[in-house]
C-alpha cells in the first residue's frame, strides 16, 4: 500500500480509533454475543450481514465480502485513498502527523497537486475557447456530430486555439510557471527558454481521475483531410499514465450497474453517456493494458468489451480477453453489426438497440469460437479437423467441467459436428489431472504460474489462513520457522505479506490481526477478514500453524509431482543430464510421499 507514514504511526492511529465507534458514525449497529451487526454500507441489503469483531478490531460483510480494519473501512466509507484515510483518522483521534519524512514523497505529492492545478486552469481556458468566437468551428463540429450542450459541459470539452503559444501566454498571465506547464505536457520546451503549445486547433478532452482531478488531455483535429494525426494525447507525466487510465471511469463507477462497458474512443464514450449508457468507459486505443484491466476488475462485477471488428481490433480484443480471463474477470464481447463503432451505431439505431447489443454480448468462449469459424474454412475435412482441434484447445482451458460440457454440446450442435468428436478432442488436449501449467526447473518451482483455478484457490486460502494464524498467535511462528519460507507462497500478494510478517516475527516484533491489515491492500483485505472471521478459529493455534504449513508443502509437492510426470511422459526430448536430474527429483518426491 503506497504510504509514507511509518508503521508505528499507522498502528498508533489505528489503535486510537476504535472500529465500533468509527463504524457507528455510519451504520446502526446492534450487539449480538461478542460481535456487532448492521446493514452493510457497501452493498444493498435488507437483513444485516455486516459484522464487527471488537476484540480483533476488524469488520467483515458476509454478503459482499468486504472486510478489513478501521483504515479500510474509512477508505471505503469516505471513498478516499490510504494516506487520506490515515489523515482522517489521525485528526479524529487527535494525533498530529509529521510534515513529510524526507523520502521525497511530500515533494511528489506537492508536484502532483501543482500539476492538477495547471491542468484545471488550462481546461478552463480550453472550455472558454470552445464557447467563444475562437471555438466556433469546433463547437459546430461537435454539435453536428450530435453532442448536446450539457454533454459538452459534463465532459468539460474545450478547444485549443490554432496559435503556437496561446495557452502558454494565458497560463503565464495567470501566474503559471512555464517549466510546470512543460511538466504537465501541455507545453513543449524549445530553444532559448521558449515554450510552445502541444495542442493546436483541436477539440480538447480532459481526462479525469477517480477523484475528479484532471490528469491529462486528448485533442482531436476537426477537419478530416489533413496530414496531422487525428488525436494528440498528453505524454506520460507524474499525474498521467495512459496505461492506468480509463476515460470516464470517474462517472461510470457510480452508475450503480455492476457491468462496465469498455469501448475504444473518447467520442464513443461521450455519445454513449449522452444516450444513457452511463456504465461505459474508453481504453483510449486498442488493446487493454494490465493496469487498465486491474482497474476494470476493481470497479465491476462483469466486463463487456466492445472493440472494432477489424483485424487489428480483433487481435487486440483477444489479448485483452486472455488477460482479463487470467485475472479471473467475468467477460463478454459485444460486436457491433456492420463494423460500425458504438457512436455510429447508437446514433443510427438508438439506445434501446444498443442496450440489446449489451444484453446479447457473447461470452468469451462463444466469441472465440465465432472468430475461429471466420478464420478457418470448415467446408473441407481438413478445415473441420483444424477447427475442432483449435476449439478443443479453447475449451480445455475452462475451469469448470460443467461449462466445458455445456459448450461442447452447444458447439457440436451449432457446427454440425458429433459430440463424441468434440469431447474426444478435448480429452486429448487435457491430460488427466493436469492443467495448463508451464514446466520450470526446480529452483523456480515455487513461482510456477498455475492456472488451475481450484487448486490455486485452495492454496491461496491455506496461505491466508497460515498468515492469519501467525498474527492471532505469534508464538505459532516457532512451530513453522524454517519449515516454510515466504518463497513457498505462490500467490504474489500473499508472498509479500509473508515476507513482512516473517521478518517481524524473526525480529521478535509482535503483530496483531488488525495490525496485519495495515499492510493489506483493500482489494485483498476482504479475503483476509473473511478467513479470520469464518475459518480461523482453533483451540491450538500452534498446532494449526504446523498443520497448515504441512498442507502447503504437500500441495506444492503434489503439483511438482504431476509436472515431473508430464515432462517425463511428454513428447519433448530430454537431454541425458535433464533426464537424470528430473528422475532424481522424482525419486525424492516418491520417497517423501512414502514416508507420510
Ligand atoms: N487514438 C489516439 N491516436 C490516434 C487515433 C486514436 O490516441 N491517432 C485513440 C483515441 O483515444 C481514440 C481511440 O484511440 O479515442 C479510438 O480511435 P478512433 O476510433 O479512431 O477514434 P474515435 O474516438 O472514435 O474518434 P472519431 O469518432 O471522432 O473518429
Ligand atoms: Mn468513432
Amino acid at each position: 500500500m503506497g504510504n509514507f507514514y511509518n508503521d508505528d504511526l499507522i498502528e498508533e492511529i489505528r489503535v486510537g480509533n476504535d472500529i465500533v465507534s468509527v463504524v457507528s458514525e455510519y451504520v446502526k449497529l446492534e450487539r449480538k454475543g461478542k460481535n456487532y451487526f448492521g446493514l452493510c454500507p457497501f452493498h444493498r441489503e435488507k437483513t444485516p450481514s455486516f459484522s464487527i469483531e471488537p476484540l480483533k478490531q476488524i469488520f467483515y460483510c458476509f454478503g459482499c465480502g468486504k472486510g478489513g480494519n478501521v483504515i479500510h473501512f474509512t477508505m471505503a466509507a469516505e471513498n478516499i485513498e490510504f494516506t487520506e484515510a490515515i489523515k482522517f483518522l489521525a485528526e479524529r483521534s487527535g494525533v498530529t502527523l509529521p510534515e513529510g519524512d524526507g523520502s521525497g514523497e511530500l515533494e511528489k505529492a506537492r508536484l502532483r497537486k501543482e500539476l492538477f492545478e495547471v491542468n484545471k486552469t488550462a481546461a478552463r481556458y480550453f472550455y472558454e475557447n470552445l464557447n467563444s468566437e475562437a471555438g466556433h468551428a469546433a463547437k459546430k463540429y461537435l454539435i453536428e456530430r450530435g453532442l448536446k450542450e450539457n454533454t459538452l459541459r459534463r465532459f468539460g470539452l474545450g478547444f485549443s486555439a490554432e496559435s503556437s503559444d496561446s495557452l502558454c501566454k494565458y497560463m503565464e498571465a495567470h501566474g503559471s510557471n512555464m517549466d510546470m506547464l512543460a511538466k504537465s505536457g501541455l507545453a513543449i520546451a524549445g530553444k532559448n527558454h521558449m515554450f510552445y503549445d502541444r495542442f493546436k486547433g483541436r477539440v480538447m478532452f480532459p481526462i479525469f481521475d477517480l477523484r475528479g482531478n484532471i490528469t491529462g488531455f486528448g485533442g482531436r483535429i476537426i477537419e478530416a483531410n489533413t496530414s496531422l494525426p487525428k488525436y494528440v494525447n498528453s505524454p506520460e507525466t507524474p499525474v498521467y499514465s495512459k496505461s492506468r487510465s480509463l476515460y470516464a471511469l470517474n462517472l461510470a463507477k457510480n452508475s450503480g450497474i455492476g457491468t462496465l462497458l469498455v469501448v475504444e474512443g473518447y467520442m464513443d464514450v461521450i455519445s454513449l453517456h449522452q444516450n444513457g449508457i452511463i456504465n461505459s468507459v474508453a481504453s483510449l486505443g486498442t488493446s487493454l493494458t494490465e493496469g487498465q484491466a486491474r482497474l476494470l476488475k476493481k470497479y465491476s462485477e462483469e466486463i463487456v468489451i466492445s472493440f472494432d471488428s477489424d483485424a487489428a481490433g480483433q487481435s487486440a480484443a483477444m489479448r485483452s480477453l486472455d488477460m482479463l480471463d487470467e485475472m479471473g474477470c467475468r467477460v463478454r464481447v459485444l460486436r457491433i453489426p456492420e463494423g460500425k463503432d458504438p457512436d455510429d451505431y447508437i446514433k443510427k439505431k438508438g439506445p434501446a438497440a444498443f442496450r440489446k447489443l449489451i444484453e446479447t454480448a457473447q461470452p468469451v468462449v462463444e466469441y472465440k469460437t465465432a472468430i475461429l469459424k471466420q478464420e478457418i474454412d470448415t467446408g473441407s475435412t481438413e478445415g473441420k479437423i483444424k477447427f475442432i482441434s483449435r476449439l478443443a484447445e479453447i475449451l480445455s482451458k475452462l475451469d469448470s467441467r460443467v461449462e466445458m460440457e455445456m459448450y461442447a454440446r452447444k458447439i457440436a450442435r451449432d457446427y454440425g459436428i458429433s459430440e463424441e468428436s468434440v469431447y474426444g478432442e478435448i480429452t486429448r488436449k487435457t491430460k488427466p489431472g493436469t492443467s495448463t501449467r508451464t514446466i520450470k526447473s526446480r529452483e523456480s518451482a515455487s513461482v510456477i504460474k498455475i492456472t488451475d483455478n481450484e487448486a490455486n484457490k485452495r492454496l491461496k486460502q491455506y496461505e491466508i489462513k497460515l498468515l492469519s494464524v501467525l498474527c492471532t498467535d505469534n508464538a505459532a511462528y516457532n512451530d513453522i520457522k524454517g519449515k516454510i519460507t515466504p518463497m513457498d507462497f505462490t500467490n504474489g500478494s500473499n508472498r509479500k505479506i509473508a515476507e513482512i510478517i516473517f521478518e517481524r516475527l524473526d525480529n521478535n516484533i509482535e503483530i496483531a490481526p488488525a495490525e496485519l491489515f495495515n499492510i493489506l491492500d483493500p482489494d485483498i483485505a476482504g479475503d483476509y477478514a473473511g478467513i479470520i472471521e469464518k475459518d480461523c478459529i482453533y483451540d491450538d493455534y500452534r498446532k494449526a500453524a504446523a498443520d497448515i504449513a504441512v498442507k502447503i508443502k504437500s500441495e506444492h509437492m503434489e503439483r511438482r509431482h504431476v509436472e515431473l510426470m508430464e515432462t517425463l511422459n511428454g513428447k519433448e526430448k530430454l537431454t541425458p543430464e535433464d533426464l537424470k536430474r528430473l528422475l532424481g527429483e522424482l525419486d525424492g518426491i516418491l520417497h517423501q510421499k512414502r514416508k507420510k
